[in-house]
């Protein structure tokens, strides 16, 4: 059988430019990789790889970051590469040279871009003009890291996907959407809870539901919170607001209360149930601090697999 990870896409803006086989591989690489990390840290041994010796990774972030920008860095790093972490405002971007351009000269230096921005136009004008590969570090459509690192902690937990189901519950945001097309892809079944008028994007879902028919899966939207998460093996949570949309705080605010995740929500779902979130969490709004500070809370997990998952990513693209 040949190797899914052989055939890498060029770029990775979206969960769909990956096969439902190559996220299985990259969740097994993932998870090699964290084991051979964890024994090296146990052993006192250096953690570092040379999959990306003499190789640059420059990182563009156009909003805030803490996950994303260190475990890129990090991850960079332990293979041996040099990663180079840039914000907007100390680029030219920042004074309105294009995302193009930027892409076509960044190109020129280094062997990876990865970008973290607003519009999927943009990620998609910086791909277009790049010769190198381009990976999504969150657009206002998408967040496929962070859904590769969300499956690797799901099956961390329940050994695999099949027949198993992840109710999200709230805005029908990027990292709804990724989880969806993700989720879609390994045959596991996604269900979003969201108030009437923050859904996902309607594309997105009947792409997922596409792809769900071939792989087992099902998709599910409702707007009711406790038909999504009746019976789960895992909730997810994400802000109310994302970053962009500061200006709607307010509204959004009022709007989301019955959809926030508390022990009484989590009460319907299948035993050994876990509750995730991506990350930044805002305790009291979208998830009680007794949720995700509660012994069902896999959060940190998720956070630290980003580091790990993406080095799969990287060692397979970049290489
Ligand atoms: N989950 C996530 O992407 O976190 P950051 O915004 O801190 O990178
Ligand atoms: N939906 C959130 C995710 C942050 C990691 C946002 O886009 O702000």
């Amino acid at each position: 059988m040949t190797d899914p990870l052989a055939q890498m896409p060029d770029h990775f803006l979206s969960s769909t430019d990956l096969t439902g086989e190559q996220v299985t591989a990259l969740l097994d690489l993932a998870d090699e990789l964290k084991a051979e990390r964890a024994q090296r840290v146990a052993a006192g041994e250096r953690i570092e790889r040379g999959t990306l010796a003499g190789k640059t990774v420059a990182m563009i972030f156009e909003k805030p970051s803490t996950r994303t920008r260190v475990s890129f860095q990090v991850a960079v790093s332990e293979l041996g590469g040099h990663p180079l972490s840039l914000s907007s405002a100390e680029l030219q971007l920042g004074r309105g040279e294009t995302i193009a351009d930027t892409g076509a000269v960044l190109s020129r230096y280094v062997h990876g871009i990865v970008v973290r921005t607003f519009g999927q136009d943009r990620i998609d004008d910086l791909a277009a003009a790049a010769t190198v590969p381009v990976v999504n570090a969150l657009t206002d459509l998408e967040h496929p890291c962070q859904a590769l690192a969300d499956l690797q902690t799901f099956r961390e937990v329940h050994g695999g996907f099949e027949g198993r189901s992840l109710a999200y519950v709230g805005d029908g945001n990027n990292v709804t959407h990724s989880l969806l097309l993700a989720g879609a892809l390994v045959g596991l079944s996604i269900r979003v809870g969201h108030p009437e008028g923050y859904g996902p994007d309607a594309a997105i879902v009947e792409q997922a539901q596409q792809i769900a028919a071939r792989t087992g899966a099902s998709i599910t939207v409702t707007t009711d919170p406790v038909a999504a998460v009746d019976g789960a093996d895992a909730v997810y949570a994400d802000v109310w607001t994302s970053m962009g949309q500061e200006n709607q705080a307010e509204e959004r605010l009022e709007r989301f209360v019955p959809y926030r995740v508390t022990s009484e929500l989590l009460s319907h779902t299948a035993d050994g149930a876990i509750f995730l979130h991506c990350l930044p969490a805002h305790r009291g709004e979208e998830v009680t601090a007794e949720v995700i500070d509660g012994p069902t809370s896999h959060v940190f997990d998720q956070a630290e697999n980003r580091l790990h998952a993406q080095k799969a990513l990287l060692a397979t693209l970049l290489t």
